[in-house]
This record gives structure tokens, sequence and C-alpha cells, in this order.
């Protein structure tokens, strides 16, 4: 043992498996009865009365679950309701007009805070300019937008008049843009001119028109004016400035429509296995309903609190957990939008020193930056305002978490390592963080309600302490109803593997493996399809393969998934050429632009490989598994079932070149 204190509590935490939820944050936790697995049990689906209960209702639901079309399940049906009255009126009708709704902080410094008073005034003026324009219930609206309060806005106001949003990352390509809306016949789009990023302005605007052009039809566009003078665009006769917009309907009142508790709530894109992006549809009354109680169950969300979710709203996390669930309960959120790192790599601690932040949530690969970077930057500010910690996207490794638990929380907060999915809309699987004992690595037991199970390939729960697949064989109401106008694929791609239809026994599949720990708790392992996981993002293997056979000159790639110490997993591409093409700089350039041009730099591969053969088996199957091997440097596994053995050595040989 070392006589420096620091050291041997650095060398306690490094032994320490489990860690009890600190008796200050126990006291005042929303969560605090240890029975409430076993009552949901017993009561469900009755149990989740409780999470409607935390909504407004129109007209109250004749339903809890109807599954009389499994797995076409349908949650508090008969019930209606209207999301952005949940998020806003009834908070302002409350006495909660002045309290603030979102707090936002621009890259460069400049702030902007929005009461629920002036949250529902601009979403009013908003709605009904989009009415305006055309914009009917049921109508897809595109919204195209980074980190900007005009997001948030353009989502609510869709809310209010009872059109789907479907955001679309801003970090995505010209191209996924126009996908995205050609899938969802999108004729409304919402967008910026421009953003910040580490200091420069990005022309989005630009991008967006080169989107445009590849989709069909004419789109009215609205444009947020966010970078002022230092970016001018041009503005056509489908195209219209948010700023007059809202300013000629200022004052309008919109009253919100009130829709069924399953009408659209939204449209999510997100990567599956082939390489057409899935658009997962989420509803008003079970999303809403599960986002509200998840927030508060799990993120402890107070009224009084001042919360942040440093995720982008373009993904599911920001929509659940920035958006819908704490402005359903009436919080403070916090928005930021630019790069942890700028102007220096203090920026977030800064951020949660400033606005007394008392919950953060983000992702594992963020933590691992952090730790990277060394803990001078959050020693640099007064973080004691934090009550709880979250983590989301990926499973995180112990080290990480417990960096995060020490030098983040100072010992004082419980950490909440929730596993869900896009399509589950919400948290489905953490501890709670009044009750739990904590296991750095393991996400937890799953929720209250929740009938999340590993299985064996026939469905048999596995022992402690076994590996398998995790399966969630209950519904809940958070879940996806289907891919978009695309009932067939939303049971292919989820309901296939374990269910019996004869039986009408229907198992959800999130192509995750998992370990059942003897406690019961959950270590989620990761993705079982040939989807990778990028710093917490989805993309699949498929969509980049067909964006690098898309560039002349490829005739065939591979691309699979190698760890990453900060980002988990990255982008390795395999590829060859046609015939008579050289293994140039140029062309590799090529192939890099091409991931860029088709989906964006989130896909940017890390390496790309040359090679005049995949390595596959006698049956022609690419086996990935090695080329994963090799791209993450393990140990190579059995190599005598290939029909090429020698290429693997080939292919090793010039990865451990570069
Ligand atoms: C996939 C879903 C949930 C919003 C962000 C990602 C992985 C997610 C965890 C976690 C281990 C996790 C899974 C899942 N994942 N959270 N806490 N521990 N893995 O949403 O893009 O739909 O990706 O992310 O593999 O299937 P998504």
């Amino acid at each position: 043992m070392s006589d420096d204190p620091a050291v041997e509590l650095e060398a306690r935490l490094e032994e320490q498996e489990s860690f009890e939820p600190p008796a200050s944050f126990v006291e005042q936790a929303n969560v605090s009865d240890e029975g409430i697995r076993e009552r949901f049990a017993e009561e469900w689906p009755e149990c989740w009365t409780e999470a409607a209960d935390l909504l407004t209702w129109d007209e109250t639901y004749d339903e809890v679950l109807d599954d009389s079309d499994a797995p076409h399940y349908e949650w508090f049906t008969g019930g209606s309701l209207n999301a952005s009255a949940n998020c806003l009126d009834r908070h302002v009708a409350n006495g909660a007009k002045n309290r603030a709704a979102i707090k936002w902080e621009g890259e460069l410094g400049e702030t902007r805070t929005y009461t629920y008073g002036d949250l529902l005034n601009e979403v009013e003026a908003f709605a009904a300019s989009l009415r305006d324009l055309g914009v009917e219930e049921d109508d897809v609206v595109t919204l195209y937008m980074p980190m900007i309060p005009e997001l948030p806005i353009a989502m609510l106001a869709c809310a209010r008049i009872g059109a789907p949003h479907s955001v679309v990352f801003a970090g995505f390509s010209a191209d996924a843009l126009a996908t995205r809306m050609n899938s969802a016949e999108s004729e409304y789009l919402v967008t910026c001119d421009g953003y910040y990023r580490r200091g420069d302005a990005l022309n989005h605007k630009e991008k967006t028109d080169n989107g445009l052009r590849g989709v069909e039809g004419d789109v009215e566009t609205v444009v947020v004016d966010r970078l002022g003078d230092e970016l001018t665009h041009f503005l056509g006769e489908h195209a219209h400035d948010y700023g007059e917009l809202v300013e000629a309907h200022e004052g309008a009142s919109v009253e919100p429509v009130s829709r069924d508790a399953e009408d659209m709530l939204f449209l999510m894109y997100t990567s599956g296995t082939t390489g057409e992006p899935k658009g997962v549809k989420h509803t008003t009354g079970g999303y809403l309903a599960y986002t509200a109680w998840t927030s508060q169950a799990v993120l402890d969300v107070k009224p009084e609190d001042t919360y942040w979710c440093a995720a982008d709203i373009g993904w599911i996390t920001g929509h659940s957990y920035i958006v819908y669930g704490p402005l359903a309960l009436g919080t403070t959120t916090m928005m930021y939008e630019g790069t942890p790192d700028y102007p220096e790599r203090d920026r977030l601690w800064k951020l949660i020193e400033k606005n007394r932040v008392d919950t953060f949530y983000t992702a594992p690969t963020a933590i691992r930056s952090f730790m990277k970077w060394g803990t001078e930057y959050p020693e640099r500010h007064d973080l004691s305002s934090l009550r709880l910690l979250g983590t989301v996207g990926e499973p995180i490794n112990p080290r990480a978490w417990k960096w995060y638990y020490k030098h983040i929380g100072n010992e004082k907060c419980p950490i909440v390592d929730t596993w869900w999915q896009t399509e589950t809309g919400g948290m489905m699987v953490t501890t709670l963080p009044g009750i739990d004992t904590m296991k750095p690595g393991s996400a937890g037991p799953p929720l209250p309600g929740v009938d999340a199970q590993v299985v064996d390939a026939n469905d048999d729960p596995v022992e402690a302490g076994e590996a398998g697949y995790l399966t969630v064989q209950k519904p809940w109401p958070g879940m996806l109803r289907t891919l978009y106008k695309n009932d067939e694929r939303f049971i292919d791609e989820y309901w296939r593997e374990y269910s019996d239809p004869d039986t009408d026994e229907w198992v959800y599949f999130p192509e995750d493996g998992a370990k059942l720990d003897d406690d019961g708790y959950i270590t989620v392992l990761g993705r079982v399809d040939d989807v990778i996981n990028v710093s917490g993002h989805r993309l699949g293997t498929m969509e980049i393969e067909s964006a690098i056979v898309g560039v002349s000159g490829v005739a065939e790639a591979a691309v699979v998934g190698g760890t990453h110490d900060v980002k988990g997993e990255a982008v390795y591409t395999y590829v060859i050429l046609e015939d008579g093409q050289e293994p140039t700089e140029k062309m590799r350039e090529r192939v890099v632009e091409g991931v860029e041009d088709a989906i964006g730099p989130i896909a940017r591969p890390e390496e790309v490989i040359f090679t005049p053969e995949l390595p596959k088996t006698r049956s022609g199957k690419i086996m990935r598994r090695l080329l994963e091997d090799v791209a993450s440097g393990a140990e190579l596994g059995d190599t005598s079932t290939l029909r090429n053995p020698e290429i693997v050595a080939e292919i090793q040989a010039q990865v451990n070149e570069d």
C-alpha cells in the first residue's frame, strides 16, 4: 500500500466490483420502492398506467394494452392527447410559465433561455407557419438541423398540428437526407443556413440544397438563420425564412390537435443489416408515457432540476431524453451546440458549473475521451451540483465507469448505464439509481415491467453466468409500432428469430448478445448482426459497403468493425479493385469520400485495406469474423475452412504495415 491517499483510493476503486447508491441520493430519489419490480410484474400490463398517469389526456384510454394483432401491439387504446400540450401548455397553466424550459449555449458562447411561456409562444407561431405552408395532419415534416433551439421548437410545432417529424442528423450527408425524405415521401423540410464546429462556420444550406436535388417533387423548405451575416444563402421560390415566418405569426394561437394514442408522433431512421435505413415509427401515447416515466424513474428528473443530456437531438437519445421525456416532466433541459473540446477540453465541465447542472447523461465514447485528456480539466471546475450520472449507446468498460464515478461524480453520484435502442423508444435495462447496487460494466436488471431475458438459440433462458441473446419477451409502451410502410420488414427484422406465430408467442429480438450475471444483472456484449457501433452511433456495414462499391474502379468491398480505444469500434474497409486499377493514395481518398458522401463523416473509414481477394468459405461466404480479428489486431480464429487461407496473412501484413 502507498502512503499517498490518492494512489490508495485509485487502488481501492480498481478492485471494487460493486457500488451502493449514496445515502444522500437515496433520500431524495423519485423511486424508492424496493418492491417495484415485483409489483410491476404482478400488475403487468396495468402497471403501465403509472406511466400514462404522468400525462394529461384529452380522452382517457379504454385499454392499457391491446395484443389482439400481435406483434402489432397497441397501448392506451381509445385514449387521445397532444404531445406539445403535454410538454408545454399544461406546465404554463400550472404556474411554470417563467421556469426555464430550454437553456441553450452556442459553441461561441452565446446563450439563450426559453421559459415554458416563451417556448409555447414560439411553438405556436411556428405551428401556424407550417400550416400556412400547407402542412396538414399526418404529413411527414423532415427536420435537418444541428443543436439549435429551433430544432426542438420545430419538433413540438409538428407535434402540435399532428404532423409526424422525421429528424435527420445534421452530420449526415446530402444523399442520406434525400434517401430519408424519399422513403418518408416528405414534402416539407426545416433546415438552417449553417452552424459552428470548432469555431468554423459550416455551410449546412449548401448540403441541404444538394440533398434536395435528389428528392422528387417540390419541397417547401424553411431555413433558420443561425449564422446571421456570416453566411448568406439563397432563398428560392419554395424556401422561406424561419424568422420572418415566426414574426408574421407572432401571438398566433394554435389549438393542439388531439391525437389518438396510437397516432404516429415521429419517424426516426436507423441502420440495419441491409443497405436501406429503417424508418422506425413511434406513437404519441405509449412513447410519451414511456419516456416521461423512465426520465422520472431512471434519470430522477424533478421539475426544479437543470438536466443535461449531452447527446444530439438527431438521434433517439436526444428525442427521448433531451426533448420529450424532460419537457413532459416540466424540467429545465440543456442544449449545447458544439464540441466538448472547444475552445478547451473543459467546455462541458464549465457548462455544468455555470448552470449548476443536476444530472448529466452522455456516452461511453465521450467518457473515454475525457479520460484520455486527463483529470486536470474537470478539476478546474466545481461539479458539486451533480447528483446523478448516466451513460448510453454502447457497453462501458469498468475503467471508464470508475473514472466517471470518481472524477465527475466525486463518488457521490450514482451512475445509470442504460441499455436501449432507437426501436425501444426508451430505456429497458438499467439500475434504478435510488435502489440498486451498481456494477461497473453491467447495465443492470431489466426495468420494472420490462421482461428482458438472455436466452439461447432455442429461446430458453440461459443459466446464470452464461452468455446468449438478449430478448424482450413482453411488449412495452415505448416500443416501435412498425417500420414505416413496411410491416413485413418489421416482423422479419425483430420478431422472426424467436417467435412462434402458431402459438401467437412473440419475442422481440434487438440483435444484441448479452451475459446473464449471477444476480440477474445483464451485461450487454454488443451487436450480433452486421451493425457496428462507432462512438455510440449505429452504422450498417451493408450501407457502407454499397457506398464503396459505388466508387468507380471498385469491384467488391467488405466492411467490419475493429476495436478502437475511444470510439469503441471503428470502420475497417477491405476493398477489391477492378482489374487494371491501382491501389493508389488517390483511390483510397475516393473510397473515403464515397463513404462520407453517402452517409457522413461519422462513417469515415479508419482504414482502407486493398486486397486482391476476401477470405471466403468454400460456399463463397465472406468470413467476416476473420476480417474483424485482423482489424482488431486479435489472434486469428480458425482459417482451415477457407477456400483461400493464404489471403488472410497477406491482408494482416498490410494492416500491420500501416
Ligand atoms: C444499440 C442501439 C439507445 C440510444 C443510443 C443508441 C447499443 C445502447 C447500450 C448500453 C451496451 C448499448 C446496443 C443497441 N447500446 N446502449 N448501455 N450498453 N450497449 O441507439 O443507435 O438504436 O443503437 O446500441 O448494441 O442495440 P441505437
